[in-house]
């Protein structure tokens, strides 16, 4: 399976650029930047990511982000991430970036795309990997300060495909940004929403019925619901799962218990992502590993999650035939 799993073309769908950030680039850039951090060794950092829940998390993939200053930095970034996708066979990425947690300290929008958008050129050229970058808006902050976040992105509208929604989930439902996704809908971004990660499916209901998303990330609270369950079924709503990130933010108990399989076995198009690689302990092919030896995945049904990670990508469907066509013939 190990083998099958590293040779198969992968697309990735769920992954948040400052959560690639590994612990040697926070602490070069740290000291580049003169930024200081709460901890003194890198073996201290990695203790540090000990988490109990999404907020433990979040409170120090924030801190961490603090250290991006320039566009170099943000290009560094980015540039390791696909070195990781190239050694791993993901030949495409939609990628989600965070503008707030950088222009909340100062940091240009300007700076932060053009360092992301910079590598994903290099990636494309010297590594055939496709990209494409979503927007996401930080769902605790004001609705305010997401219209003002969409306006800035405007001159850079070209870059970005679409707008996503994360950060703290329970107490700030979809609904809290319904006005703002019927603007970004209008200047022609695709949306998709973090729902039915730690908030229970209203959450994700809310993000079908009120943001009118095209994928839902994370969604494994979906099965509170035979309803739901049955429209993300009959109208093929992908997920964008994140196995280990589940385990580590104690969203499902342990691996064994992922439901995932069970929603494939359903019918739900099920993907597999990393979310936050650095901070989660793996990459895309790591998320494989660990669904494959906890959970009783046959050959067809991880080549069945591959195709559709392309599937549920916003490829074209030609691309999207190329690649489909490749697996199947594993
Ligand atoms: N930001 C980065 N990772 C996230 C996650 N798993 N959920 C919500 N917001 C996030
Ligand atoms: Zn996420």
């Amino acid at each position: 399976m190990k083998d099958l799993i590293a040779k198969l073309p992968k697309a990735e769908l769920h992954l948040h650029i400052e959560g690639s950030l590994e612990p040697e680039l926070m602490f070069s850039l740290a000291q580049k930047n003169t930024i200081s951090l709460p901890y003194k060794t890198i073996e201290e950092v990695k203790h540090a990511y000990n988490f109990t829940s999404l907020q433990s998390f979040l409170d120090i993939y924030y801190a961490g982000a603090n250290v991006l200053i320039n566009e170099s930095d943000f290009f560094d970034l980015t540039w390791a991430y696909l070195l990781r996708c190239h050694a791993q066979n993901i030949c495409h990425t939609e990628i989600f970036f965070d503008p707030q947690t950088h222009t909340s300290r100062g940091i240009a929008f300007k700076t932060v795309i053009d360092g992301i958008t910079k590598a994903l050129q290099k990636g494309e050229q010297e590594l055939g990997i496709s990209s494409f970058l979503i927007m996401c808006f930080l769902r605790h902050l004001s609705e305010e300060n997401a219209f003002e976040t969409l306006k800035a992105s405007l001159p850079f509208k070209d870059k970005i495909i679409g707008v996503g929604l994360d950060s703290s989930e329970v107490g700030h439902p979809p609904s809290k940004f319904q006005r703002l996704f019927v603007e970004c809908k209008k200047v022609g971004y695709k949306i998709v929403a973090h729902a039915g990660e730690e908030g229970d499916s209203s959450y994700i209901w809310e993000a079908i019925n009120l943001l009118q998303v095209e994928r839902i990330d994370h969604g494994i609270r979906c099965d509170e619901d035979a309803s739901l369950v049955k429209l993300l079924i009959e109208k093929q709503i992908p997920l964008t799962v994140c196995p280990l990130s589940n385990v580590k933010l104690r969203a499902v108990k342990n691996m064994q218990e992922h439901n995932l399989l069970k929603l494939l076995r359903q019918g739900v198009l099920v993907t597999v992502n990393s979310d936050d690689p650095a901070y989660f302990g793996g990459y895309v092919n790591e998320n494989y590993e660990a669904i494959c030896d906890n959970l009783d995945l046959s050959k067809e049904e991880l080549k069945t999650l591959a195709s559709n990670s392309f599937k549920a990508s916003f490829l074209s469907d030609e691309r999207k035939k190329y690649f489909i066509n490749q697996i199947s013939q594993y």
